[in-house]
C-alpha cells in the first residue's frame, strides 16, 4: 500500500542544513496498522508527511497504492491525496469559526462527485460512528479534547480513504480520552480495513498496533 524506498529528506535554511530523514525504506501493507516511535526531532512527522504526499523527498521513491508519486504539484496527485488519504493530527487542526458538522464536510468540499446533500450525510454518519452525533451544531471550543479530536477522525474518515495517517493523535489526550481515540482507531483498521501509519510517544498504544518502527537521528533502527 505504502512504498518509500530510500528516501532522504534534507531541510535547509540559510543558516543550517538538517537531514531530518537518512536513506529509509518502509513498506506498508494493504490493511496494516503500524506505529513509529523516536524520539522529538528524528523525522517522524517528516516521514508521516512525506507518505502523505504533504511533503516531498529529497530523493528517493514514493509508492502509494502501486502508483509512484512524482510530480507532486499535479491534479491527479493532489486529487488522490483528497480522496485516498486521512490525516489527524496531535492538536486536532479544527477551523474553530466553522461548526462540527462543517469542520467534517471540509475534505468533500473538493469532490465534484459527492453532492451536498451526499456530504451533510455522510459527514453525520461519521460523526454518529465517533458517537458525536448530538454534537453536530456545536463548534469546537464547545467540546472536550477527546471530543476534538474524534471530530477530526470523523472528519479523517468522511470520504473513506484507504490510508489514514495520524501523527501523535493522542497525544494532547488524557488517558482515558487517549484510548477511547485509540479505539475508534483500531476499529476502523479491523472493520473497514483501513490501512493505518501512526506516530506515537506511547508505548501502551504503540503496542496495541500489528507492527512498530523506532525512528533515531533520521534513520530506521528496528
Ligand atoms: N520545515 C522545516 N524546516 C527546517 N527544518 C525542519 C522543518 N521541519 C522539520 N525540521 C527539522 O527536521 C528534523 C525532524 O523533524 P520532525 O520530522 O518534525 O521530527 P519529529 O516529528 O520526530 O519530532 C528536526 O531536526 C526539525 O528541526
Ligand atoms: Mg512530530
Amino acid at each position: 500500500m505504502i512504498n518509500i524506498q530510500n528516501v532522504s529528506k534534507v531541510y535547509r535554511t540559510d543558516t543550517i542544513e538538517t537531514l531530518a530523514l537518512q536513506d529509509i525504506n518502509l513498506q506498508v501493507a494493504k490493511g496494516e496498522f503500524l506505529s513509529i516511535m523516536g524520539p522529538s526531532g528524528c523525522g517522524k512527522s517528516t516521514l508521516l508527511n512525506i507518505m502523505g504526499l504533504i511533503d516531498e523527498p529529497s530523493s528517493g521513491q514514493v509508492e502509494l497504492d502501486g502508483r509512484g508519486v512524482s510530480d507532486y504539484n499535479s491534479r491527479k496527485t493532489a486529487r488522490f491525496r483528497n480522496e485516498q488519504l486521512g490525516f489527524i493530527f496531535q492538536s486536532f487542526h479544527l477551523i474553530n469559526d466553522l461548526s462540527v458538522i462543517d469542520n467534517v464536510e471540509l475534505p468533500m468540499l473538493y469532490r465534484p462527485d459527492v453532492s451536498a446533500k451526499q456530504r451533510k450525510e455522510l459527514s453525520a454518519e461519521a460523526l454518529a460512528a465517533v458517537g458525536l452525533a448530538n454534537r453536530q451544531s456545536h463548534f469546537p471550543s464547545q467540546l472536550s479534547g477527546g471530543q476534538r479530536q474524534r471530530v477530526a477522525i470523523a472528519r479523517a474518515v468522511v470520504g473513506k480513504p484507504n490510508i489514514i495517517l495520524a501523527d501523535e493523535p493522542t497525544g494532547n489526550l488524557d488517558s482515558q480520552m487517549g484510548d477511547e481515540v485509540m479505539q475508534i482507531l483500531i476499529d476502523l483498521n479491523e472493520n473497514m480495513g483501513t490501512t493505518i501509519v501512526m506516530v506515537t510517544h506511547d508505548e501502551r498504544m504503540a503496542q496495541k498496533t500489528h507492527r512498530l518502527v523506532r525512528l533515531f537521528d533520521g534513520t530506521q533502527v528496528v
